[in-house]
């Protein structure tokens, strides 16, 4: 493929991702994240939008100081105290760049800015040229560009890039465009930009109508050679483009696209794991690419199909996004310590000596409830150790009573700097009594926000992963748990919301 077919993959999980309600991540999740975009060869990260606060401006700072090879991008609005805060955030990144935005539509100019064009123009021209000052890597966005007057979307695309932008992206903010109506906006701004070819043309894609997949690809077709989207399309409101859907969609159809991304598609499945896990939002089990339904048949003829020629029903292997193999049994209880160690290895797992016993012990447990230890099982049991492992308070016991005619009754242990504190307690079923405990033992008052539990293999004897969010002084956080015994899981889930909050 020529060079100019490489079509730039711009990851905004940290930014527009974090817009999505209730999606919100802390530094440390952040600057995981931005490490596993890094592994999956994302050429542009958007870490945030560092004006917004200082945690924002912190987490933006940490993760330009520690990604090498992707490009670190702040956002800011057309304003130099939001360019200041950009340029600072990113300054220390090897290669930075500041995205500047300005909405362009009429509704927006009216409304929200209560403006006339030729201000707007002056506005968007200074902030390029103030934040060319500063970097030389400048992306400007006329947000709304799907819904601006043409005529003055091309104007302010010529001047942007005549002041010093280098990427011109094109936002559906509101996810109103369809993708032939998309599709031609591109090739009309090729036609009507006379010094178009001086910048790379980007898409950003909202999925208000779901279509903003179709239409990043549509742009893509067109002559866009940069995609804006989020892992597992998380964003404000219905959500962005997803990654994992434009990457294989130019993958899997690159006779019909004729582009290729640099994206490490065996990173996909364990990058959208991480970032559910990170933003407590589940992965419907039918969405493209990463779903549990995704490479799963269920009709005896499709099965017949793939054992016969694994075409007949498949596009793409589960492998090349690294979904763990068909089946994906890997360990026993006869499997040793050794088996145990190189497994996790072979995921990808990094786990210090300390941690393998404790993780060990968990698995053997673990093989003896459960007939077949999966891949999945053992990404669970070490995530929740290594958990525990830097936890304030551990569940050491959980002694749980209920049923139909009694009234629930939990006893809890916990234990912290190497003492044990117990509590027994009541509540309106065996969950709400084990949360009334931990939270007397404790001492934190903490609010249920949100909780789900999802099998994280199948059948009856499958771990049981709960995730709840729980705010505590105004802070919402997110915890894990995981066990064959759903009761334990939501213990330490609640547990681990409770010890994030303490740090
Ligand atoms: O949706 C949008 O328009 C944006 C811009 C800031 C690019 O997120
Ligand atoms: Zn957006």
């Amino acid at each position: 493929m020529a060079k100019d077919d490489k079509v730039l993959i711009f990851d905004t999980t940290l930014r527009d991702g974090e817009q999505a309600p209730g999606a919100s991540m802390n530094s440390k999740e952040k600057l995981e994240i931005a490490l596993a975009l890094e592994r999956l060869g994302v050429d542009i990260i958007e870490a945030g939008f560092p004006v917004v606060s200082k945690g924002d401006f912190d987490s933006v700072k940490n993760v330009a100081k520690h990604i090498k090879s992707s490009m670190i991008c702040g956002l800011a609005r057309s304003l130099k105290k939001d360019i200041d805060a950009a340029a600072d955030a990113v300054k220390g990144a090897k290669r930075p760049r500041i995205h500047v935005f300005l909405a362009t539509s009429k509704i927006h100019l009216e409304h929200k800015f209560k403006k006339k064009p030729e201000e707007i123009l002056q506005i968007a021209v200074d902030a390029v040229k103030y934040a060319r000052g500063k970097i030389d890597n400048i992306e400007f966005s006329p947000e709304d560009a799907s819904r601006s007057e043409k005529s003055f979307l091309y104007k302010v695309l010529e001047a942007v890039i005549k002041a010093g932008a280098t990427t011109v992206n094109i936002p559906d903010t509101v996810g109103y465009a369809t993708p032939l109506e998309y599709g031609q906006l591109i090739v009309d701004i090729k036609n009507n930009v006379p010094n178009i070819s001086k910048a790379i043309i980007s898409t950003h894609c909202h999925d208000d109508l779901g279509l903003a997949v179709a239409n990043s690809l549509a742009a893509v077709r067109n002559g866009a050679r940069q995609v804006e989207c989020t892992i597992n399309g998380i964003g404000e409101r219905a959500g962005n483009a997803s990654m994992e859907e434009i990457v294989m969609a130019l993958k899997t159809r690159s006779d019909f696209f004729g582009c290729s991304t640099g994206i490490v598609t065996k990173e996909i499945y364990r990058t959208s794991k991480m970032v559910s896990k990170a933003t407590g939002f589940v992965v419907p089990p039918n969405k493209a690419i990463v779903g549990a339904n995704a490479f799963r048949h269920e009709s005896g003829i499709h099965q017949d199909g793939i054992l016969k020629e694994r075409t007949t029903y498949e596009i793409m292997s589960p492998e090349d996004v690294g979904v763990p193999a068909h089946g994906g049994l890997v360990l026993g209880k006869h499997s040793g310590r050794h088996a145990f160690k190189d497994r996790l290895k072979a995921l990808g797992i990094d786990v210090f000596d300390a941690q393998i016993d404790i993780a060990f012990e968990r698995f053997k447990n673990l093989a003896d409830k459960k007939k077949q230890v999966f891949d999945e099982d053992l990404v669970a049991i070490v995530s929740d150790e290594s958990k525990a492992f830097h936890q304030t308070w551990i569940l050491k016991e959980l002694l749980v009573t209920s049923g139909t005619n009694v009234a629930p009754q939990v006893k809890i242990v916990l234990e912290s700097k190497d003492k044990s504190f117990s509590k027994e307690s009541s509540g309106d079923g065996p969950v709400d009594a084990c949360y009334k405990a931990i939270e007397a033992v404790t001492k934190c008052k903490a609010k249920l926000l949100e909780y789900g539990i999802q099998s994280v293999t199948q059948g009856k004897d499958a771990l049981g992963e709960v995730t709840v969010k729980v705010s505590v002084d105004g802070k919402n956080v997110i915890g894990h748990g995981a066990s064959t015994d759903i009761i334990e899981a939501s213990a330490k889930a609640y547990l681990n919301a409770i010890n994030k909050a303490i740090v």
